[in-house]
């Protein structure tokens, strides 16, 4: 196909000239610029975000392998989302990078892209912006951290973490350990170290076929990971002649193929929104009910932390994405094409021989089919989530009394009350947390045990919110409740002491009060509104979709985003 670089640089008229002087202006040749495609490399660096702040080098690799393939890399800068510093949550900006990433694309001349994420937001935004250009994209996930040790053991950097801080809060553990866990804790850059959903998007793009075979798990420190950024520059320049793009790679199949990858790696619950939103901006079909059959069928495969014992770097030791598709074939749509230019199904061929500690078989894996799950009733009419396999078996079916929470604050001043009238049998219930409420439904929805019943032994319970949960977390904890609360969903209508019924078996969440009663109580609590917004705030509550939805904006419109023409100067 004809370079689309070539409506900026081909034309002999003073459009043309001005176009090319500008390029000339920062130093380049006339003969590096001759008609190469010209591949991007969206680089999400940033010395705020520790997971991505290895990236200047990872953009130098990329443009060794453009050069090799006889395109010209062009770097550029998008906004980066750090999940730690990020408040209220990075999930607030998703939607902003997605833009970012997008008009970059469609405004400048690229004929490819190479995508550079790694926090976990980063990922999903790149993958949705560039469904949206339809520009050809190679994803370069930037590995997992080196796990922290501390006191002999390896540790998730937030699955772990939350086990010491519930130490800490119960007693049994020293202020003067919980500082050397600090100092412990985060040992170098790149991403976190468990299943969490930075992990889980990088094997979903390469389970898409978006991200270069075996690219997904390298550690961000291994030399390989360096080799894999050069081979997707070259690969670009390939795509840059003659595709795929995007929308063909993202199609049902691919996203199917993603969803059952999700249950077998035991991924993060996060992944299901930017899924559902990735699907929603390729203009191909997928909801919920998808990922709840995918989830229903496929066994747990990958023992990583937080559903297994391992690490996401041993994950990589033991086959990684290729060793783990090899185990799913006769769950996988094989002939989904991938960024190499060939289906799924030519990817399998190469032998493998995986590490069984981590990687396990459908025959002999190590959790049932059900790991996500789906639930709906009258709590939850667009649907709810939970990680029933991070969650207590004994929990997946409970009954028991509501101690609702308005917002995180009311829940931070309340939770470790010693009058809370709360026991190992109560109900959770944390509302005005989701898109619209957070803003941004940030990862409240592991609430905190009480403190008292932490000291009484309690170490989970049932929660229900319309937040999300971090991917390296764990617990019984119902999350992404749509419609939410702040938009007049049900939730908004339980009182303390409401009785709630969980059965995760049954796919069902039910708030065992009338329904003319409910309805009474939304009438008398009426949607929250948000005049104080402004700026980005207002933009994003004013256009986001509920969770089901993925939480993208209503404006995007997938089929007339499809052209990707440049528009005339
Ligand atoms: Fe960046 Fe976890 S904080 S991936
Ligand atoms: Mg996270």
């Amino acid at each position: 196909m004809s370079l689309r670089s070539a409506a900026w640089f081909a034309g002999e008229d003073l459009p043309g000239f001005l176009h090319r002087a500008s390029l000339r202006a920062t130093g380049l040749s006339q003969a590096a610029l001759s008609g190469r495609p010209i591949v991007g490399i969206a680089n999400s660096w940033s010395e705020l975000v520790s997971c991505n702040a290895h990236f200047r080098g990872l953009a130098d690799a990329v443009r060794r392998g453009v050069l090799q393939a006889g395109g010209l890399p062009l770097e550029f800068p998008t906004i980066s989302l750090g999940e730690n510093l990020m408040k209220p949550t990075a999930m607030l900006y998703r939607n902003l990078m997605a833009i970012d990433v997008e008009e970059s694309l469609r405004s400048y001349p690229f004929d490819a892209v190479v995508l550079l994420g790694g926090c976990d937001k980063t990922i999903p935004a790149q993958l949705m912006g560039a469904a949206s250009a339809n520009v050809p994209a190679v994803m370069v996930p930037g590995g997992p951290a080196a796990p922290a040790v501390f006191h002999g053991r390896r540790l998730g950097v937030g699955t772990d973490l939350w086990r010491y801080t519930d130490r800490l809060r119960a007693g049994q553990m020293s202020e003067a350990e919980f500082a050397e866990l600090e100092q412990a804790a985060m040992p170098g850059v790149g991403h976190c170290t468990e299943m969490g959903t930075a992990s889980t998007m990088a094997v979903l793009a390469e389970t898409l076929g978006v991200a270069l075979p075996g690219s997904a798990a390298i550690p961000a420190g291994d030399a390989r990971r360096y080799a894999a950024a050069e081979d997707a520059g070259t690969r670009a320049v390939f795509l840059a002649r003659s595709g795929p793009r995007p929308r063909q790679i993202v199609t049902r199949a691919a996203l199917l193929n993603a969803a059952t990858m999700l249950a077998a790696i035991g991924g993060s619950t996060n992944a299901i929104v930017h899924l559902l939103a990735l699907a929603r901006r390729s203009g191909a079909p997928f909801s919920l009910d998808d990922l709840d059959a995918a989830a229903a069928r496929t066994p747990l495969l990958v023992n990583v932390r937080p559903a297994g014992e391992h690490l996401f770097e041993d994950f990589f030791r033991a086959g990684g994405v290729p060793a783990l598709l090899r185990e799913l074939e006769p769950l996988l749509h094989t002939d989904a094409l991938t960024v190499t230019g060939h289906t799924l199904q030519e990817q399998l061929r190469a032998p493998a021989s995986p590490d069984r500690r981590v990687i396990g078989t459908l025959d002999d894996p190590f959790g049932a089919p059900g790991g996500l799950a789906v639930l709906r009733g009258n709590l939850a009419p667009d649907g709810a989530v939970i990680k029933a396999s991070a969650a207590s078996g004994q929990l997946l079916r409970h009954r028991g009394p509501a101690i609702v929470f308005d917002s995180v604050s009311d829940l931070a001043a309340r939770i470790d009350d010693p009058a809370l009238p709360v026991t190992a049998d109560s109900v959770l219930v944390l509302r005005n947390a989701g898109p619209v409420g957070g803003p941004g439904m940030p990862e409240w929805g592991q609430l905190p045990i009480p403190a008292k019943l932490l000291r009484e032994g309690v170490t989970d319970m049932v929660r229900i919110s319309d937040a999300r949960m971090s991917g390296t977390a764990y617990g019984t904890a119902v999350l992404h409740v749509a419609p939410e609360s702040a938009v007049g969903g049900p939730l908004a209508a339980v009182r303390d002491g409401d009785l709630i019924d969980l059965d995760v078996p049954g796919r069902r969440l039910h708030l065992d009060v009338d329904d003319s009663e409910i309805r009474h109580r939304l009438l008398e609590s009426p949607p929250r509104t948000f005049t104080g917004a402004s700026g980005w705030a207002r933009l994003y509550t004013g256009h986001v979709l509920q969770a089901d939805q993925g939480c993208d904006f209503a404006f995007h419109e997938p089929e007339i985003d499809a052209d990707t023409t440049p528009l005339p100067t």
